[in-house]
């Protein structure tokens, strides 16, 4: 049932918006038919994993830090709720605007649990953070997330003095936290992760000494990118390792966050898939810890063209275009997949588009993501047709298939639901994923987008990025 409260509060705040809050607050299908030509220009709404990152940095400074380009979706709503349950005023005059009040560190005891929803990286980010805190905070999370191993940010966490205990079975959450009074380690984490990277590293903040963590494989820098921005001193090594210097205050700085090019990705591989299909995102972030599924994309066969705009924020941005080819399979493995493995869903879709095998090996990871991932990809491209291996680590993929409309499932994961609506802009007649509701925790918008694809309007496409927006509530007193 949709919640009438907060579908109220939302029409007291945003009258247009509620009409919209209250549609997606049911579990919902999305129907998707063959892509019409595609020529279009896009924007995408902010960087999901610089929106966590930047509104706890912020939080952290010693001021007022005006963050632009915010990722208003369920999952950074979260960290979002959990910094002003620690106490932090953050408001938000805008959807994508966010005006943090960082407090020098110093953060209260939250008075009841803090929810993290179906985020991953808002709560190992968190149980960074609350490590170093004297008080003692709980971190819970919806069916999904209490699945999640937790024993990757546990075990470094408790290294460095913190008492953190998973009240889940197999170290799964929730998570109990008492910190304080830590002492900086280094560390060499048996998955090549940034969100145990960014959980060591906030925890670091708050260390004694320093705390270096040593990287089996290169993973997104966007916490060091953002800690350099706010003089956060930090070192990086050939090695691989980086290093944080512990009890030092970020300067509070303003930023605008790019657009996530995980979130650009799904049209991409549209683009690139559909011969002589034609796609240019605008502002799109090009961190090149990011950018793996260009180099692939080539790889296959699309034409594709990057180019930096502006250098002069936090993160490298600007312009990405694909042209479409007929696609050939691939091989993904070894240090590219924590590079893209946010991609990997949807490079599958193209992967049985492509001619030819497509493997994808070393991912053992998408096993625990917000679903088992390589099960869920098996199932689904087996669904609509396509000739697929299921390997413990990856998966192989026999393309061309020529894909037919089916009920498809989301498993309640994002990028599971968003890849296969794309698979059904290839496919004959209709598809349907069910329980799509999840696609708000990362793209709000999603839908608007995908309805240009089937049915353009415009040439050019700005997401409505208020899916799952949650204005500032008044001030109390
Ligand atoms: C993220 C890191 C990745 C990614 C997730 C976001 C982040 O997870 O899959 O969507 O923001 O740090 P891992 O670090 O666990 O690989």
């Amino acid at each position: 049932m949709p919640d009438a409260g907060l579908s109220q509060q939302l029409g007291f705040f945003y009258p247009a918006l509620s009409i919209q809050y209250c549609f997606l607050s049911f579990p919902m299908e999305l129907r998707v038919k063959r892509a019409t030509r595609i020529d279009l220009e896009i924007t995408v709404p902010g960087d999901k994993s610089i929106s966590h990152r930047a509104v706890i940095v912020a939080a952290l400074s010693n001021g007022i830090c005006t963050l632009k380009g915010f990722l208003p979706s369920e999952d950074c709503m979260h960290t979002v709720n959990a910094m002003r349950a620690l106490g932090i005023k953050i408001e938000q005059p805008e959807p994508t605007t966010l005006i943090v009040h960082g407090k020098k560190r110093v953060l209260n005891a939250p008075k009841e649990e803090i929810n993290c929803g179906n985020s991953g990286t808002a709560m190992r980010l968190l149980a960074g953070l609350l490590a170093g805190q004297t008080f003692e905070s709980r971190l819970v999370g919806d069916a999904g997330l209490l699945r999640r191993p937790m024993d990757r940010v546990i075990a470094p966490l408790c290294e460095m003095g913190a008492t953190v205990v998973a009240e889940g079975p197999d170290e799964t959450p929730p998570l109990r936290i008492r910190g304080g009074s830590l002492r900086g380690i280094h560390y060499r984490p048996s998955v090549a992760s940034a969100q145990v990277k960014g959980a060591l590293m906030l925890a670091g903040l708050f260390a004694r000494g320093k705390t270096t963590v040593e990287e089996l494989s290169p993973t997104r820098n966007h916490l060091e990118k953002i800690f350099n921005y706010f003089l956060v001193r930090t070192a990086a090594e050939g090695d691989g390792s980086v290093t944080v210097f512990g009890d030092q205050v970020p300067e509070s700085r303003d930023f605008a966050i790019p657009g996530d090019i995980s979130s650009a990705a799904f049209w991409l591989v549209a683009a690139a898939a559909q011969r002589r299909g034609h796609l240019l995102v605008r502002d799109v972030g090009l961190n090149d810890t990011r950018t793996a599924l260009l180099a692939v994309l080539l790889r296959m066969g699309a034409q594709v063209r990057e180019a930096v705009e502006d250098v002069d924020q936090v993160e490298p941005r600007g312009i990405v275009e694909v042209t479409g080819l007929p696609l050939k399979g691939t091989v993904i493995q070894g240090k590219e997949v924590p590079q893209l493995i946010d991609e990997l869903p949807i490079l599958s879709v193209a992967g049985a588009l492509a001619n030819g095998k497509t493997i994808v090996r070393q991912a053992q990871e998408l096993r625990v993501k917000e679903t088992d991932r390589i099960a869920a990809i098996a199932h689904n491209l087996r669904t609509m047709g396509a000739h697929v291996a299921e390997l413990s680590d990856g998966l192989e993929i026999h393309g061309p298939a020529p894909l037919h409309g089916a009920r498809v499932a989301s498993f309640g994961d994002h990028r599971i639901a968003m890849a296969f609506a794309i698979a059904g802009l290839f496919a004959d007649g209709e598809t349907i994923v069910q329980d799509a509701e999840c696609i708000r925790e990362s793209y709000p918008g999603f839908e608007a987008v995908l309805e240009e694809f089937t049915n353009p309007k415009r040439m050019q496409v700005s997401t409505p990025v208020i899916g799952s927006f949650t204005p500032t509530p008044p001030e109390e007193g």
